[in-house]
This record gives C-alpha cells, sequence and structure tokens, in this order.
C-alpha cells in the first residue's frame, strides 16, 4: 500500500503522466487510478469532488482497488474476468497502456485499454457520464488479438468497490403473479450470489438491479447511496463480495455458468453495459437518477405521453370475435380511452388458438372469429376514435402450429432428448432465417394493416431446452439468442420507429433496461389485484419511472387472489403508473363507467405529472402501518399528484400523516382531490399551504367519520398546484 501511495505521489507530481482519472456527473464524481504498467483500479465513487479534492484523495488516506481484477497471479478474490489461453494458461496479467477520453452530448466517455503483459489479449474499460442524469455507466470490450481462440470463463461488465460502513442491499425476487418483490438485508461477510438463467424472462425470479445503502438501513431520503442495474436481456449474475477487508465490491455481467464463450482470433466482445448512480438523498435520490436517465436514454418514445388504453386480455381472455372487440372499443371511447388493444386469442388456420397448447407461430388471422379481419378491426377503431393494438408472441412456437410441422428445427431442442413436452417452445433466435421470420411476422402485420399503432410483444416461456439446432458451440446460445432478438428489433424498429411497442413476459419478465430501449413500457404483472401491485409496483418504481410501468384496472373478484376491492381503490392504484383498463366492460354498471370516465379525464389533466414527474415514496405498502402513499412532482415543482392508499383496515385505527416530499418550501399549493366519491369533501379541499408545511405536517386524510377512507381500500388522490 505504501509503496502504492508513493507511486501515485510520483505520478501526481509528473504533470505529463496522467494516473488519476477524473470523471464527474453534476454531483457525483468517479475516480480511478490508471498508471500505465498496473491494473486499473477504483479510488473514489460518491458525491462531486471539487476544487482538487479528487486528489486530495491520496492524502485522506483512501485506497485505490482493483476495478476489473484478472484471474490466476493474485491471493484469492473475486475477479471480474477469467480465461484460458489456447497453450492452456488460465492466468491474465492486465495492465493499463492507454486512456482515451471523448465527449458526447450527454458527457463523457472514458476508455482504459489494459493489455496482458504476455499474450495478444487486451481488455478496454469504458465509463460514459451521463452529466444532468448522475449516471455512469461501465462496460468493457474484450479483445482476442491473436489468431488461437481464447476461452473467457467469466467476463463481468464491471466490477464497483465501495468502501465498508455498515451496507445493506436491496434487490428484487418474484415469480410469476408475484413480481419484482422488495428485499433489504444487512450485506454479510462472504459473498451473494443472485443468478437468473431464465434466458428470456430475465425479470421474473429476481432483477438485475441493486442499491448499496452505504451507512446503515437503507433510507428513503437520507444517505449515500448507490444503485446498480444491468442493463442486458438475457442471463445474468450479481455479486456482492465483502471479504473480512475495508472495501466490498460488486459485481455484474453475463452468468458465464452456461455461457462460457470462445473467442475467436481478432473478435471483440463487448459486455452489457452496467449503469450506476449515486445520491446522498438515499434511496430516493438514487431513483429519481435512474427515472431520468430511463426516460431519456433507455425508452423508446422518451418524451411521448402513453395513451390511456382498454386491454382484452382479463376481459374475454382468448374468446376474440369481432362483436366483443367492437363492444370494448365502443365502451373505452365512450369512457374516454385513446387505444383498444386486442390480446392473445385472435389468430390460427389449421389450429385454432383457444387454449395456451397450440398455434404460437401461425400468426394469420382466424376467420371464423374475425371474419373481416384486423383491417376492420383497425377501421373501426378508427370509427371510434381509437388507436389499434394487438398482441403476438413472436419468439415461441407451439408444437401443435403449422409453424412447427414445417420448421421443427426452428425451435430450440437439445439433440438426443425427449421435447419436454411444454406447452409451447422457444424459437432459436440464434438462426437467421428465424430472425428473418420473426421480422417477417411484425412487417406482414404492420403492411397489411397500416393503421396497427401498438403491439403487446409477450414472451411466455424460458429457454428451457439447452440446444439450438443452429448453433455449433451450444454454450453461446444465451449470448446469441439475444443477439438474434437485438438483430430483429433493431430491423423493426428502423422501419418502425413511431410503432408503440410494450414488452411483457409472464407478466413482469422484461423489466429490464437492456430490452427497453425497443420497448415503450413494459406490463408489470399478470396479476392486477390492487393489494399486490402495491409492492410490485413500488418494487418496479425503484429503478424504473412510471411511465414504463404498464398499471390497469381489473374486475373484482380478482382472477388470481379472489380479493374484492372496490373501484376506486383499483382506479387509484392504477392511476399511478401507465393507466389502462383490463376488464370486461359490457358488465360494468353504468355508475362504474362513469367514474371510470372520470378518473380518465383526471388522469389526462395529471398525466405529464405522473409520467414524466419526480417520484418521492412517501410511505411503503411494507411497513404494515396501515398506509401506503407517494407522490409525483414536476421538475419545476410547479404541480404534484399525491396518491394515499389504505390497504387494510381496523375500526379507529390511527393512521400515520404521511408527510410530502419534493415540493417547493415557499411556495403555496392548492388542494384539490380527483374523482372524489365521498359525498364529503375533505378538510383540505381548495385550501391552500405552504411546501413548506405540507413536507414538514402533512395532511390528515380522515381515518374515523363518514368518509369511505374509515375503511379498508380507501384511497385517495389530490392534485396539489402551485399558486
Ligand atoms: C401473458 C401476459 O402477461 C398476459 O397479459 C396475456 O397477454 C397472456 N400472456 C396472453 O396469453
Amino acid at each position: 500500500m505504501k509503496r502504492l501511495l508513493s507511486i501515485a505521489a510520483l505520478l501526481l507530481a509528473c504533470p505529463f503522466l496522467r494516473a488519476v482519472e477524473v470523471i464527474n456527473t453534476d454531483n457525483t464524481t468517479l475516480v480511478l487510478n490508471a498508471v500505465k504498467g498496473k491494473p486499473i483500479a477504483q479510488l473514489y465513487y460518491g458525491s462531486l469532488l471539487i476544487n482538487g479534492e479528487a486528489e486530495a484523495l491520496w492524502n485522506s488516506g483512501s485506497s485505490a482497488i482493483e476495478c476489473y481484477p484478472a484471474h490466476g497471479l493474485k491471493e484469492d478474490r473475486e475477479e471480474a474476468i477469467s480465461v484460458i489461453f489456447p497453450d492452456g494458461n488460465v492466468t491474465l496479467d492486465l495492465r493499463v497502456e492507454s486512456v482515451r477520453r471523448q465527449s458526447w452530448e450527454g458527457g463523457e466517455i472514458l476508455e482504459i485499454t489494459s493489455r496482458d503483459t504476455y499474450y495478444p489479449f487486451s481488455v478496454i474499460s469504458y465509463y460514459k457520464s451521463y452529466r444532468t442524469e448522475n449516471t455512469i455507466s461501465t462496460w468493457t470490450e474484450i479483445i482476442n488479438d491473436g489468431k488461437k481462440s481464447v476461452e473467457l470463463c467469466r467476463f463481468d461488465s464491471g466490477c464497483l468497490p465501495f468502501r465498508v460502513n455498515d451496507p445493506w442491499i436491496s434487490t428484487f425476487y418474484g415469480k410469476w403473479a408475484n413480481d419484482c418483490r422488495l428485499n433489504e438485508e444487512a450485506l454479510v461477510h462472504g459473498t451473494k450470489v443472485i443468478r437468473n438463467r431464465d434466458g428470456v424472462r430475465n425479470s421474473q425470479t429476481s432483477h438485475s438491479e441493486a442499491m448499496i445503502s452505504l451507512d446503515g438501513r437503507p433510507n428513503e431520503n437520507f444517505g449515500p447511496t448507490i444503485g446498480a442495474a444491468l442493463c442486458y436481456s438475457g442471463n445474468y449474475e450479481l455479486r456482492f463480495n465483502y471479504p473480512c477487508e475495508e472495501y466490498a465490491t460488486f459485481h455484474a455481467g453475463i452468468c458465464p455458468e452456461d455461457s462460457h464463450y470462445t473467442l475467436s482470433g481478432n473478435e471483440h466482445f463487448t459486455t452489457p453495459e452496467l449503469a450506476f448512480s449515486f445520491s446522498k438523498e438515499g434511496l430516493g435520490g438514487v431513483s429519481r437518477n435512474f427515472h431520468r436517465w430511463g426516460r431519456k436514454y433507455k425508452l423508446a418514445h422518451p418524451s411521448v405521453e402513453r395513451k390511456i388504453l382498454l386491454n382484452s386480455w382479463e376481459g374475454v381472455f382468448r374468446n376474440v370475435n369481432e362483436e366483443g372487440m367492437e363492444q370494448m372499443m365502443n365502451d373505452i371511447a365512450q369512457m374516454g380511452g385513446e387505444l383498444f388493444v386486442m390480446d392473445d386469442g385472435w389468430f390460427g388456420d389449421k389450429y385454432p388458438r383457444d387454449t395456451d397448447r397450440s398455434t404460437l407461430g401461425d400468426w394469420m388471422v382466424d376467420r371464423r372469429k374475425l371474419p373481416h379481419g384486423i383491417g376492420r378491426l383497425v377501421e373501426m377503431a378508427g370509427e371510434y376514435g381509437l388507436k389499434f393494438g394487438i398482441w403476438i408472441e413472436p419468439e415461441m412456437v407451439c408444437e401443435k402450429s403449422e409453424l412447427y410441422e414445417k420448421h421443427p428445427d426452428w425451435a430450440l431442442k437439445a439433440a438426443n432428448r425427449e421435447p419436454s413436452g411444454s406447452r409451447q417452445m422457444t424459437l432459436d433466435l440464434s438462426n437467421p432465417k428465424v430472425q428473418d421470420f420473426i421480422f417477417d411476422v411484425v412487417d406482414d402485420l404492420m403492411r397489411e394493416n397500416p393503421g396497427i399503432d401498438y403491439i403487446k410483444w409477450d414472451a411466455n416461456a424460458a429457454i428451457e431446452e439447452h440446444g439450438s439446432p443452429y448453433l455449433k458451440n451450444q454454450s453461446h446460445l444465451y449470448i446469441e439468442y439475444h443477439r438474434g432478438l437485438a438483430n430483429v428489433l433493431n430491423r423493426i424498429r428502423a422501419k418502425y420507429p413511431d410503432l408503440t411497442i410494450q414488452a411483457c413476459a409472464s407478466g413482469g419478465g422484461r423489466a429490464n433496461y437492456g430490452i427497453l430501449p425497443w420497448f415503450d413500457d413494459f406490463w408489470c404483472s399478470d396479476n392486477i389485484d390492487p393489494i399486490q401491485r402495491l409492492s410490485m409496483q413500488w418494487g418496479e418504481s425503484y429503478f424504473y419511472p412510471a411511465i414504463a410501468i404498464g398499471s390497469h384496472v381489473a374486475a373484482a373478484p380478482n382472477r388470481i387472489t379472489g380479493r374484492v376491492a372496490p373501484l376506486k381503490f383499483r382506479i387509484d392504484m392504477a392511476l399511478s403508473g401507465r393507466f389502462g383498463l383490463e376488464i370486461l366492460t359490457k358488465k360494468m354498471t353504468d355508475d362504474e363507467k362513469a367514474l371510470c370516465a372520470r378518473a380518465i379525464e383526471d388522469y389526462k389533466a395529471i398525466r405529464h405529472i405522473v409520467q414524466f414527474g419526480d417520484l418521492y415514496r412517501l410511505n411503503s405498502p411494507e411497513d404494515g402501518d396501515g398506509v401506503s402513499s407517494l407522490m409525483y412532482c414536476t421538475e419545476d415543482k410547479s404541480e404534484a399528484v399525491f396518491f394515499w392508499w389504505k390497504p387494510v383496515g381496523f375500526r379507529q385505527e390511527i393512521l400515520p400523516r404521511v408527510k410530502m416530499n419534493g415540493l417547493d418550501p415557499q411556495a403555496n399549493y392548492r388542494i384539490s382531490e380527483l374523482h372524489r366519491t365521498d359525498a364529503k369533501a375533505l378538510k383540505c379541499e381548495g385550501k391552500s399551504f405552504s411546501g413548506r408545511f405540507l413536507m414538514d405536517n402533512g395532511l390528515d386524510i380522515p381515518s374515523a367519520g363518514k368518509n369511505d377512507a374509515d375503511l379498508a381500500y380507501g384511497s385517495r388522490v389530490l392534485y396539489l398546484e402551485r399558486l
């Protein structure tokens, strides 16, 4: 260590030799030490350093910790990269060779090239700053400059060392109908690994994002916190390594277990982007950074308001027919909706799509159900003043389908094994012919029905059978699948830039910044029960902005939980995300339709705040204190929407008074309740309060009396306007 410090001091004294590389955003700084001939190391990541403080780090006693450690020549430690050279050598000795900087319109890109001391092999570590979003991302380009292949056994996107001081982590787990649940725990000594090898739905059982609260328990508003998101649609691994040292490390990358990669001579391999953000304002500060970054760079059509839609799934499931679709269009148009989406069930010729075990792959309209085709539905939607959307699941095939009969070798299956008999198989996207087929599914639909405005792109299976009839090297399957998927999506986006596309995968299986750039939003969960959605959408909000989170009103009793929650509560829950309906509208009463119509009108007025505003989480649904609450504020703090839900109820319950956040303390705000159903207005209705008062004291939402908030499932949506 002493030696390192004295070399660094020497290097700092020699202005011509750059060693300390600083990368800043508006409020944060990352300092790397890139001494030529030494491994790349990280010296600091935290709040903005100014006036030479980056160099003062050395005097503060900070250590430079290797940030792309390689296998084979050091004592046991968590490694970011390990390879096998053609002669069998398993050691890698990467030393910094050169540093390059370039600016781009949103910040800077730092490229540090490290080369092996003996073999023709190098790694370029990239660090890209997104200045105003206070986000930095890292990834590597691994280059085999030799002629013979090198085996990549581990190839993380990045490694982030952090100084330990009672670190806690927040990560996300789940399964079908219980997506994105928050898990908070103290980081303990050893290695914690989160691995996802679904291959397709990579955010259903675990998420590739994590928060690290550096100084004790996670706090919504205070304390140094790092958020990290691996932006990749395939298999991944997150590792937290906490040795008996002052520093722990966080690693993220493609899960190498089933993905050893043979890097041919002269081949370059680029690892997925790992984005991270630091805030002193706790979890909330990091979330807001990620939301701004996601909205600006990682979503399709980031500045376009999302349409209010009715989706046919929970209304009719696969019982699609022209009359039923028209009825739904009529109803949603009457309620003020803007888009109608026909879900599963509309396709198939030889095999009608009446069950989930057949027909995927046969993307021709089922004339028995829709005698006048999709064209007529698009036309009808236009007549009702709506846009039209359609569901497809193009990465999949059923054994019972014309596609499978024609191309059995297009499905993933392992040689010499009996097929698993699953309800559907995953197509082999490594095969360019399959890629063409999938592109054509979309292209044909769009060319034949030019008015289609929206596609719900579903994917309801994993890579179950690990075998590609096309690939020579089976351990490349996961990686080539996602390269193939990216090719298809790039072609679709190039030809149909304005199309809205939703990412769905058994519900919330594709909530990931690696896939979202091609999509406008993701479906959060097949479970639309509003109580479970409070927790799931709370979890998604750690990294994803409301504009990306598909959030619908469904029928009661809920089809999965059986819970009967009042329509007002179901609406108020759904309004906090990208709002829509998913219900058999013809069964709704006039009063219910009228309430939906009022809520839709209100959503149109607050949509810009929910979809583009800053999120402040106020009271967690997991706290068990009877209330869950959050709010969105416009960037200029001139408007805000406050959501308050009471998911359970006890008579004479004492509820917490929720303090607001994110307002201008100096300004006055007038309060009005949206689509109130109580006969009696809240005391605060029409009154104004200073932002300071609302943030220091909050408002009392009645917990006793005649208001419906007295019962279980009370909910309020308040609009705040700066005077
Ligand atoms: C799973 C999706 O999550 C649902 O919303 C629905 O589209 C079904 N698939 C259709 O099969």
